[in-house]
């Protein structure tokens, strides 16, 4: 409270949201999000929000001019693996070039402390598990490739100007607020678990995208960590920074994967409604299973998931499908899942 406020870009979106939720009560949070995939009405009352694009200086100038920022928690970017492979370009600007942006409008006005989401897709499809932060970084797909030359230049930047950075893998974010006040909201949605419950819901029939993986059931194994869980080690990781620790690398993840088959089938017990499923081929680049080692965030930051079991990340996504929204819209079911 004393520092300044927080700075969260990205924060009208699924995960920035609840990153807001778990900030709010111990920060002032000004959120800055262009809305491109984000809504104004996941920024809960009392957060100043700020509609702005962090590809333009002058507007991000001017956040850092009428605000005292302490530290910037980094959310804003695009985030859709297949979108990158046929528009590759639009990964480089708007996630590393805006990057750029807001790191020199920091600099411009001596902020150093940053918190940045980055993803388990700058291993690409590593043959160990579990994956550790020095496992091979190779990404397949130029949204990991966006995220990972934004670590590096993060890198550069501590060396050269004083930033430190967290940053924070994450492996695949799920759920819900326990308390309903945000949810995944993308249209067309593109994650799993809210495609499994717009399938119980009686949509479309879930597509399988191969079922005959060497995993226990067939199907692809994720590690699926709640977004309350994610969102909380982000208030940690401001912590850690403001008490002068130094710059740090963290995977966010359960260290347990779950299939596409247990979350079905959870759904189902979750819902008591039957989810149609139709079998799809695999789809390129999909490896069976990746799950993480997450042993690094519980030691630098005591961090520990608490809310990442099947039925809590089932439960409560379904409740926010379920209840009233801020919006008339159905949240709809798209064609690519995990
Ligand atoms: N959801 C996941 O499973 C997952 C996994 C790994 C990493 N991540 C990372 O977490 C972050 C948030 O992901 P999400 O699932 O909440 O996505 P999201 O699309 O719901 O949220 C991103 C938000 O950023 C905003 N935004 C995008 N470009 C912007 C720009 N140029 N200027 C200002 N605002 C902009 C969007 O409007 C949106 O509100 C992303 O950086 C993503 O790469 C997400």
């Amino acid at each position: 409270m004393k520092r300044g406020a927080i700075l969260v870009t990205g924060g009208a979106g699924y995960v920035g949201s609840h990153v807001v939720l778990s900030l709010q009560s111990r920060h002032p949070v000004v959120v800055l999000d262009n809305l491109s995939e984000g809504h104004r009405e996941l920024v809960p009352e009392g957060v100043v929000f700020e509609a702005g694009d962090v590809l333009n200086r002058a507007a991000l100038s001017s956040v850092f001019q009428r605000h005292v920022i302490a530290g910037v928690v980094h959310l804003a970017a695009r985030a859709y693996v297949g979108e990158s492979a046929r528009e590759p370009a639009r990964y480089f600007e708007n996630n590393l070039v805006g990057t750029f942006q807001l790191l020199e409008a920091m600099r411009a006005h001596g902020v150093r402390e940053f918190v940045f989401s980055s993803t388990c897709a700058v291993y690409g499809a590593p043959s160990r598990l579990p994956i550790g932060e020095d496992a091979a970084l190779a990404p397949i797909n130029a949204y990991g490739e966006s995220k990972l030359a934004i670590e590096r230049m993060l890198h550069w930047y501590g060396a050269a100007y004083g930033v430190r950075a967290v940053v924070l893998r994450y492996f695949n974010a799920a759920g819900a607020d326990a308390a309903g006040r945000s949810g995944e909201w993308h249209e067309p949605e593109p994650h799993l678990i809210p495609q499994i419950l717009a399938a119980a819901a009686g949509g479309e029939a879930l597509t399988l995208h191969g079922d005959d993986y060497a995993t226990p059931d067939g199907t692809g194994v994720r590690d699926f960590i709640h977004v309350s869980d994610l969102a909380r080690a982000h208030a940690q990781a401001l912590d850690y920074l403001a008490a002068g620790e130094a710059s740090a690398c963290l995977n966010l993840g359960t260290g347990r994967g779950l299939s596409v088959g247990e979350l079905i089938a959870a759904a189902a017990r979750i819902t008591g409604q039957e989810v149609l499923v139709q079998r799809g081929p695999r789809r390129a680049g999909d490896p069976a299973a990746l799950i993480a080692d997450a042993s690094r965030a519980e030691r630098v930051l005591s961090w520990r998931p608490c809310e990442s079991d099947a039925n809590t990340l089932l439960a409560t996504a379904w409740a926010w499908r379920q209840a009233p929204k801020p919006h008339s819209a159905t949240p709809r079911a798209a064609a690519s899942s995990l």
